[in-house]
């Protein structure tokens, strides 16, 4: 773990009261701002210094070749790697012809605040230049969750002790350099100069710079334009040259005087729009930004984010660090959804290139479960950029010898991208994930529309993957052999209880789907008999169990490998992936991440309470959390199983991810899987939420530090706020104005209950289920012990 920022507990800020360059990086990621469709970086406005300087565009990436050793059938040839696209975000400050660089002079104070209702991320800095003049510096950015294609910054400086003269270059730069990798392989790739300049302009107050990519064929436009305040006169012009574009800002002040300049920015980028639309795009994005005012843009974006947290506020009381981390948490989750309109969410977002801007599982089985129940608008345009890329990944499963279709474990665009085939093709259940996220969001909101345009088709083609995949044994029974799990210390694998928990989950939505749309059924080619078919192998899917050590096994034979020698390995050696063959982590008892307990939790209807406890102790024990997707899910069946105590260091450990950068690697970009996964823990955890087959049921239950949880989802229209305390918990509902009688039924501890809008339901909270034993971790991998971490002066109420 780098030195970790000291962010001190605030509900609604992320506060960094002073500048530390050894982990600006890291900074960056955690105060970067995104839309879904443009990510900025937290770099500093100047440009420099920077850990590492990034903007991007979702989906915008270009090509690279994807070199194999030893080559085989089937193996991707091309990579795809997000881009640094043109930085609109600098803004250079000279006072008296010195550069402001924090690396010189001196720096009074410096302080940056991620504002988490606002959506902006503010800047404050006391300077004095090396020749002896003091300026104040105040920047505010923002990334518009109301006009998708812009960006602002407001830029105030004021002289403090004296006459000075400012001049503002801010500018548009295109190609950056960026530093060379470090070499870790889950490092993105560095591409040197991927754009190649097109047009530049420059007008007076601003101008904008075309380019595309050499090998992916994607052209893209960025503009800015400046509105400029100023007591004194001022000299604007701009220059623009092939990769830069500067306007200039020059005035004389003297204290008490300031220099505003509000930067409006805009993107654009497309794979067959031609220059000149391009152009025109970004022209009418900057003339909207400019209507509305920078007022106007930050007003949109306080009521888009009171909406937001008005439909899925999680307060925490009792624990003010958690409270923060895990509003950070849905903040950046929205951000990496909010405007994505028919495109992905990557593992980082667009806060980083950490893993080369890839999009895996994590969407739909970590980011998809918050924004199904909070934003559902945004969920859904992830769901339909899946079914966009339906032909490729048909196309996939061809080369496969599959039928149906199978979705990449990595990709920006669609292709399978992933170089190392035990871990990437094989890993199946990716196409479950989708299946089950479009089920989640169907049953979660009702959208026939989507289904019917979408969802079928999206269902029938996974279906018929696990159809073509699986096969019957002569005793009748059906298996699916010869996969990856979500544990990647296990591969090829047969009958992974996951995987085929989450096939039949498929196979059966799929059924039901075309039963309700017979319509679309008869469009897809879909026969009852095959539907038939999906039914039958879903009942005949075999699920392994080890009758002798009474717990199942997370896939064929698992329970009989050899086990992992935990007390012989250092503390050094993990994660065991960077240290160990692949060879060694797959024939022992050893998990990189939760595999068979998160079964447990997607697909909890089918083990019973004692198989669940029994199940989550024996791979509690086995359980390393080398990946960050680990902690949220043990969580949720801790939290399950009675051990509130060590469901609350989970999710400490999972909402604390990149606040405290835990994985040494938050520079490249945020963890959302992990970042989703406090509110995850939170929810599905300590609320007990479940919503199997389309039954909402809640199972609250506090640890003893948390005095309440308070949090609030979108159900089919209704807005339901659930306030959990120690002893008992209310139901309160609202806005549910499509449903008759304005009334859900939910299952509390099991038993039905009827929320009516206006009178809320108050019920007793049972016992937690008793633990015969406390679970136990391999040695060295137990969770930081959040009950004993937090000092009673931690526990206040939040507003
Ligand atoms: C995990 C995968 C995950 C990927 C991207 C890996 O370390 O094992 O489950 O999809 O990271 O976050």
């Amino acid at each position: 773990m780098i030195r970790e920022p000291g962010y001190p507990s605030d509900p609604w800020h992320i506060t960094e009261t002073e500048l530390d360059l050894e982990v600006l990086a890291q900074s960056e990621s955690v105060f970067a701002l995104s839309n879904g469709h443009i990510g900025l970086r937290g770099n500093l406005d100047e440009g420099e210094p920077h850990g590492l300087p990034g903007s991007y565009l979702n989906s915008f990436y270009e090509l690279r070749p994807l070199p194999h050793a030893e080559a085989g059938y089937g193996y991707p040839e091309q990579g795809q790697t997000i881009v640094n696209v043109t930085n609109g975000k600098l803004i250079r400050l000279l006072v008296d012809d010195e550069p402001f660089d924090v690396r010189y002079g001196e720096l009074r104070s410096h302080q940056r605040e991620l504002d988490l209702r606002a959506g902006t991320l503010e800047r404050s800095v006391d300077w004095v230049s090396p020749a002896g003049r003091a300026v104040r510096v105040h920047s505010t950015r923002l990334v518009s969750f109301t006009h998708r294609a812009v960006a602002a910054i407001c830029y105030e400086v004021e002289p403090l002790d004296g006459k000075a003269r400012l001049v503002v270059q801010s500018g548009l730069v295109a190609n950056e350099e960026l530093p060379v990798a470090k070499s870790d392989p889950r490092v993105a790739a560095v591409l040197r100069e991927p754009l190649q300049s097109e047009q530049h302009i420059a007008n007076g107050e601003g101008g904008l710079l075309i380019h595309h990519t050499k090998a992916s064929g994607l052209r893209m436009a960025a503009g800015m334009t400046h509105v400029v305040d100023s007591p004194k006169d001022v000299v604007v012009n701009t220059e623009s040259f092939s990769d830069w574009v500067r306007t200039t800002i020059a005035c004389v002040l003297r204290p008490g005087q300031r220099l505003r300049v509000i930067k409006l920015i805009a993107y654009g980028w497309s794979s067959q729009r031609s220059l000149p639309a391009l152009r025109d795009q970004v022209g009418a994005a900057l003339a909207s930004a400019k209507l509305a005012g920078w007022d106007g843009l930050l007003q949109d974006q306080r009521e888009y984010l009171d909406d937001f947290w008005d439909a899925g506020d999680v307060r925490v009381e009792g624990d003010p660090e958690v409270q923060q981390a895990v509003r950070f948490g849905m903040f950046h989750v929205l951000q990496a959804g909010a405007r994505n309109e028919m495109r992905p969410i990557a593992a980082k977002g667009l806060t980083g290139p950490g893993y080369d801007g890839h999009v895996f599982w994590d969407t739909e089985m970590f980011a998809l479960p918050v924004l199904i129940y909070t934003k559902p608008q945004a969920a859904v345009e992830v769901l339909r950029w899946r079914h966009a890329t339906l032909d490729l990944a048909r196309e996939r499963a061809r080369t496969l010898g599959l039928k149906g279709a199978a979705f990449p474990w990595r990709t920006i665009r669609g292709h399978e991208t992933s170089g190392y085939w035990p871990a990437g093709t094989a890993a199946f259940h990716i196409s479950a994930g989708i299946a089950d996220a479009t089920i989640r969001y169907v049953q979660a909101t009702g959208d026939e529309e989507f289904e019917r345009e979408a969802g079928v088709e999206l269902l029938v083609e996974t279906a018929r993957l696990w159809r073509s995949l699986g096969h019957y044994d002569r005793h009748g029974a059906f298996h699916i052999d010869g996969v990856t799990g979500p544990d990647e210390y296990s591969a090829i694998a047969n009958d992974n209880v996951y995987t085929n928990l989450m096939a039949q989950r498929n196979l059966l939505g799929a059924a039901d789907a075309v039963a309700r749309h017979s319509d679309v059924a008869a469009e897809l080619g879909v026969e009852h008999s095959e539907a038939e078919s999906w039914r039958e192998a879903a009942n005949a899917l075999v699920i392994p169990y080890d009758h002798e050590l009474g717990v199942h096994q997370q896939s064929e034979g698992f329970t009989r490998f050899q086990e992992w020698d935990f007390a012989g390995t250092n503390p050094e050696e993990y994660p065991l992936l960077l240290t160990h063959p692949y060879f060694d982590l797959y024939r022992r008892q050893v998990l990189k991440q939760a595999d068979l307990v998160l079964a447990m939790h997607w697909r909890g209807d089918m083990f019973s309470p004692d198989e669940k406890a029994r199940n989550f102790q024996y791979y509690e024990a086995r359980t390393t959390r080398d990946s960050s997707l680990s902690a949220c899910t043990q969580a949720v069946l801790a939290a399950e199983t009675g051990h509130l105590e060590l469901a609350y260091d989970y999710l400490g450990e999972a909402a604390l991810t990149d606040l405290h950068d835990t994985h040494s690697n938050t520079r490249d970009g945020v963890h959302l899987a992990s970042l989703a996964g406090s509110w995850i823990a939170l929810v599905a955890g300590f609320g007990g939420m479940r919503d199997h087959d389309g039954i909402l049921s809640f199972s609250p239950r506090l640890p003893a530090r948390l005095t309440r949880l308070d949090f609030s989802l979108l159900w089919r229209g209704f807005r339901l706020r659930v306030s959990v305390g120690s002893e008992d918990v209310t139901y309160y509902l609202r806005d549910g104005d499509h449903e008759p009688g304005k009334r859900l039924e939910l299952f509390h501890h099991g038993t039905s209950v009827t929320v009516e809008e206006g009178s809320p339901a108050t019920l007793p909270i049972p016992s937690a289920p008793r633990a015969e034993s406390e679970p136990v971790q391999p040695v060295g991998r137990a969770p930081v012990r959040r009950h004993s971490a937090v000092t009673p002066a931690d526990v206040s109420v939040q507003p």
